[in-house]
């Protein structure tokens, strides 16, 4: 089990769709379920959660709740981390938190562990917060900082391919309604998105700034890389789009290294890089897909190759490549980071 070993763990939101799999997780390391205090709203207090083979009983959540935990997991709303982190911290709990409240804050860590476990501070100056990255930060990271370090990174250029459970649990209900009734042939209208998910591609959902066009999950993938990177050099752009897809997300890459590269160089740079497996099988047409993705831990990196416009230098080399990666949002790009975070605390 590994530094959770002891440890009481409480899951602000368990209820929702992050939490419910971070309960998932804390079972399979073998945390047992009287270890576990599972909380959300008071509209759960009361409802049963799967944990493991059995069940554990949500309840409300209070400023009580964290007396006797050693790590608080939140997954719900950044006003309720904001109100509530600092409350575990005072009694004692080191805290991970996945909203976006704390990541940009100069004073908060930003990791993923394969790539900046060393951001994370010791016990010395008493209980941690430690922010887990936004989810198309993390599979992007994990898929390009195995060629950050071989080879530098100037510049990214993403496009993103989002399920909607980056939106929660009703966003998953939301795509199965509207789906079922577009099939039937009846009008239903969307409650958690602006547009219809069925059938459809949309801009993100997050809010879009007018002066600079961005939406604050694109402006999130540029803060929070040169943050994790600490490097404020990288240039990088992001374009975020939803597909109906119920979970993991794909993205589209082009990256411009510092230094040239064969694609057998920057394939072998990706090997063994943990967390990440290479989907590339160009003969079978076999690639990283939601799909093959959806309830893996790895993300999944493939389509490997020259960026159609860059030249080889004389060596065969090329600077820019194109790469795809799928990765399932909810375990690596939310619980399972966070419980990965906490298994270094
Ligand atoms: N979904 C993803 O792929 C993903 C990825 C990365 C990060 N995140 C972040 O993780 C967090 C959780 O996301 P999610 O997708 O799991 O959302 P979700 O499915 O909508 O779940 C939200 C959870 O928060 C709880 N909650 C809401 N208001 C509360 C309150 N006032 N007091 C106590 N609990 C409250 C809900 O409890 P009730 O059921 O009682 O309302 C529920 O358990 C968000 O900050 C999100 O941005 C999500």
């Amino acid at each position: 089990m590994g530094s959770l070993s002891g440890k009481t763990i409480a899951v602000v939101g368990a209820t929702g769709a992050v939490g419910a799999e971070m309960l998932g997780i804390l079972a399979e390391r073998g945390v047992p379920d009287d270890r576990v205090r599972a909380v959300a709203s008071s509209r759960s207090a009361g409802r049963e959660m799967a944990y493991g083979e059995g069940l554990v009983t949500v309840t409300e959540v209070t400023r009580e709740t964290f007396g006797g935990v050693d790590i608080a997991l939140f997954a719900a709303s950044s006003d309720l981390a904001r109100e509530l982190a600092p409350v575990a911290i005072e009694a004692g709990a080191d805290v991970v938190d996945n909203s976006s409240a704390f990541r940009m804050d100069t004073a908060v860590p930003l990791v993923t562990p394969e790539v900046n476990a060393d951001a994370i501070p010791d016990r010395s100056k008493g209980a941690r917060l430690i922010a887990n990255p936004n989810c198309s930060t993390i599979m992007l990271l994990m898929a390009v900082t195995p060629l950050y370090r071989a080879f530098g990174c100037r510049r990214l250029v993403v496009s993103t391919y989002q399920a909607v459970s980056g939106a929660g649990a009703a966003a998953m209900d939301e795509l199965r309604t509207l789906t079922t009734a577009a099939l039937a042939g009846e009008d239903a209208n969307p409650t958690i998105f602006s547009e219809s998910c069925a059938f459809n591609v949309f801009s993100h959902d997050s809010p879009l700034d007018p002066t600079t066009g961005r939406n604050k999950e694109e402006q999130k993938m540029l803060d929070e890389t040169r943050k994790i990177w600490n490097d404020a050099s990288v240039e990088i752009t992001a374009t975020c789009v939803r597909v109906p897809v119920f979970r993991a997300h794909t993205e589209s890459i082009n990256i411009e290294l510092a230094e040239p590269a064969t694609v057998d160089e920057v394939r072998g740079s990706i090997v063994g890089f943990a967390g990440v497996e290479i989907v590339d099988d160009r003969a079978a047409n076999r690639f990283p897909t939601p799909l093959k993705a959806a309830h893996g831990d790895a993300v999944l990196v493939g389509r490997i190759r020259p960026d159609g416009s860059a030249q080889p230098d004389a060596n065969g080399r090329y600077r820019r490549f194109d790469l795809m990666c799928s990765g399932d949002q909810i375990r690596k790009g939310a619980a399972l980071n966070a419980v990965q975070i906490a298994e270094l605390l």
